[in-house]
């Protein structure tokens, strides 16, 4: 049949338009079904092949073959395009709006406990100490005992703890870095000059207390150690972390392993000594308790106490770091609210 041929030439132009005039799937598989699905113009060409006459048979079938091939084609890049184009159009948020400013990763960084601690310990890294440490839940030996409080002495009430009776002896929560200062004596000899910071624990619980909170302690014993050495290190920490002119005073107090005592306070961050409501209107803040070691704890650990004397010292950190940043209230520090935490 002459004229098959330029049939089959306009079935794929028609058909190449369809396609790509679709809009949508069912536009797409319209076309499919006119030009060359089973019941398709192309199709019914095909199965008409074996009518022609011979010598047009073999062109008219390749050429219709090929036709329907080309048509698939087209038909399967339209299908893959018109499908990305609806997912696009669903999801109309993923449109990209370059004005909107960028989402940037949220840095983290250190706690203000943490800040402080890193900052006290390198200051006294700077003045010749090393660090220690040691356990939180401790012996009462090393928690009490061995610091020269008795069994039932009421000196252990200033720092009510947990108590655990267990194989190993009783067992608290240390409610302080100085048993740290034993179990250094247990192992060195003197010179000992170490600070060990760490958490410590006690049944307390108000604007200024937490029942877990940090402390430093600092230990230092050798030959000729007075308590002129103590008061130069601890005045030269102040002028480190608080600043050059900060005045700064010492008070006698009470600790059982240490005699003479003393509390150091530094004036008033808020008001400056004037007087206020946060220094209790003494114009003074306690930011440590030291002393110089009672021989009694040498007696311990078995240093001779005519031959060594030393100082020890224990300051906590939450309190430092309150008084650095102006901060009212320990509980802050524990909420972990990021729009308290991202002010340091
Ligand atoms: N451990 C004492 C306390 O927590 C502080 C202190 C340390 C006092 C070292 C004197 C010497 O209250």
């Amino acid at each position: 049949m002459p004229g098959t041929s330029e049939q089959i030439t306009r079935l794929r132009e028609e058909g190449m338009a369809a396609i790509a005039a679709a809009r949508s799937e069912s536009d797409l598989l319209d076309a499919k079904g006119r030009f060359f699905g089973k019941k398709g113009a192309v199709s019914g060409i095909l199965k008409g092949v074996a009518a022609l006459p011979v010598e047009e048979r073999k062109a008219v079938g390749e050429l219709a073959n090929r036709t329907r091939a080309e048509l698939e084609s087209a038909f399967d890049a339209r299908l893959a395009g018109i499908r990305d184009q609806e997912r696009h159009r669903s999801e109309g948020r993923e449109r990209i709006d370059v004005t909107l400013p960028g989402r940037g990763p949220m840095p983290g960084h250190r706690h203000p406990v943490s800040q402080t601690m890193s900052e006290i310990i390198s200051v006294f890294r700077r003045l010749g100490f090393s660090v220690q440490g040691g356990p939180d839940v401790e012996k009462d030996y090393y928690n009490f005992e061995a610091l020269n409080f008795p069994p039932e002495h009421p000196a252990r009430d200033m720092q009510d703890t947990f108590y655990v009776e267990s194989a190993a002896g009783d067992l608290v929560l240390r409610t302080h870095t100085s048993p740290v200062q034993i179990r250094t004596m247990e192992r060195m000899k003197p010179p000992v000059r170490i600070i060990a910071p760490g958490t410590v624990y006690r049944s307390d619980s108000d604007i200024t207390h937490s029942p877990m909170f940090h402390q430093v302690e600092g230990l230092a014993v050798d030959r000729d150690i007075t308590m002129a050495d103590l008061k130069g290190l601890l005045t030269e920490f102040c002028r480190m972390t608080f600043g050059p002119t900060k005045p700064v005073r010492f008070r006698p107090s009470y600790f059982p392993f240490t005699e003479p005592s003393a509390e150091m306070d530094i004036q008033c961050v808020i008001c400056g000594g004037s007087g206020c409501r946060v220094c209790k209107e003494s114009g003074w803040l306690e930011i440590l308790g030291a002393g110089m070691v009672d021989p009694t704890v040498f007696g311990f650990v078995g240093y001779d106490p005519e031959e060594y004397s030393g100082f020890a010292f224990g300051m906590g950190i939450e309190r430092i770091a309150m008084l650095r940043h102006g901060i009212s209230d320990i509980r802050l520090l524990f909420e972990n609210d990021i729009r308290f935490l991202s002010q340091f």
